[in-house]
């Protein structure tokens, strides 16, 4: 079994934080989305990786994960180019997937319970195609499954107007290579997409069985700023978190809180787990880091009060001021405005930016 990761499109719902770099590679508890779905593959004992790329931060990406030996997997990476959906994604991987099976994971994807159900339950029968599904509020926005009685999959619609069940597609699927011929026969979707939903209905329609899962635990596909917020929660809830940086003798550290060794919290200070605090930070005196927040690398949070909400890394926030419930961008610095200027606030807005004041 050979893996495939997503790691293409453009991330427009999460500008103006994909502007410069890829959705991908995100922060969720101070670690790239990707990395987890790697971790994933690699539990379920899939070494062999193939990484799809699009235009956006290919060398990112390459940068982060290489060739794939520090996280013990061998990755080919595979340019896709334009996003012309996930079934011509799919489908550049055909020479790397040779006569293997393959899990295709999409790489902004994250789910607590891992793969290895899913993986396991395919091969234990004969199927074209094996599916993990999960509950939705909001069916409209994913590729949705229809399943009879004994739970066999009739029929899959890509983000339907009117849904015959709430059970979404989750981004894990699993595929023998007979997928390849059913993406080579299927058209564009409305949204101009190979889909790869499409291609799995078409697996249906020529007899071949679909393997369902319906995935217990969480799982977000961190698309907009509010499910990395989202994800953020749930991964700190639950990961071990070490506090292995310094902390001044008068600061107070309650809860759980993950501390990177070159991390400082000094004098005056107040953190309220579950958080996380990444490599070369300092929370300075009088700032407030309250329960699910991540402070990315090499950043300086001075006299802020700040809780559920992703720092990315490399910031400044020197203010008296509140931050709740926001995803601050790499780089991002905020001060206070002159005490001698008219009141009111200074701003420099990315372009989609979305503020509440
Ligand atoms: O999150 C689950 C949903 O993912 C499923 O319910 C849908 O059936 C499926 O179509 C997909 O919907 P999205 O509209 O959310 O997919 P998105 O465009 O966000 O792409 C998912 C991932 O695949 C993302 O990491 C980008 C990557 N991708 C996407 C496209 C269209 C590529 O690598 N190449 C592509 O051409």
């Amino acid at each position: 079994m050979k893996g495939v990761l997503l790691s293409g499109g453009t991330g427009s719902r999460l500008r103006p934080i994909t502007h410069t770099g890829p959705k991908q590679l995100v922060p969720v508890a101070n670690k790239p989305v990707l990395e987890y779905a790697i971790e994933d593959l690699k539990d379920a004992g899939i070494t062999e990786i193939g990484v799809i790329l699009g235009h956006k931060g290919r060398d990112e990406i390459q940068e982060l994960l290489g060739d794939g030996s520090s996280y013990g997997v061998d990755i080919t990476y595979i340019v896709q180019g334009n996003p012309l959906g996930l079934a011509h994604a799919a489908g550049c991987a055909k020479d790397f997937v040779g006569d293997d099976d393959f899990v295709m994971y999409l790489g902004d994807n994250i789910l607590k319970s891992g793969i290895t159900d899913l993986v396991h339950s395919f091969e234990a029968g004969d199927y074209g195609a094996g599916i993990a599904l999960q509950e939705v509020e909001d069916p409209q926005a994913f590729g949705i499954a229809d399943v009879d009685n004994a739970g066999n999959v009739t029929e899959l619609i890509e983000k339907p107007d009117d849904p015959p069940t709430n059970l979404a597609l989750i981004g894990m699927y699993v595929f023998s290579p007979i997928v390849f011929d059913a993406i080579e026969g299927i058209e564009p979707s409305w949204r101009g997409e190979l889909e790869i939903t499409d291609a799995i209905q078409s697996l249906l329609d020529d007899g071949q069985d679909i393997d369902s899962q319906v995935v217990h635990g969480w799982w977000k596909d961190t698309g907009r700023p509010e499910d990395i917020l989202e994800a953020n929660r749930l991964v700190l809830e639950d990961m071990q978190l070490n506090r292995d940086g310094q902390v001044a003798s008068d600061a107070t550290v309650e809860g759980r809180v993950d501390l990177d060794e070159t991390a400082t919290i000094e004098a005056d200070a107040v953190v309220r787990g579950p958080v996380s605090i990444a490599e070369g930070t300092v929370i300075g005196s009088g700032t407030y880091v309250g329960p699910y927040t991540s402070i990315g690398p090499n950043s300086t949070l001075e006299g802020i009060h700040i809780e559920n909400s992703v720092v990315i890394g490399e910031s400044t926030i020197q203010t008296s001021g509140q931050i709740v419930d926001s995803l601050l961008g790499r780089g991002a610095d905020i001060g206070s405005a002159d005490e001698d200027l008219p009141r009111g606030r200074r701003l420099v807005v990315g372009e989609n930016s979305q503020l509440k004041l």
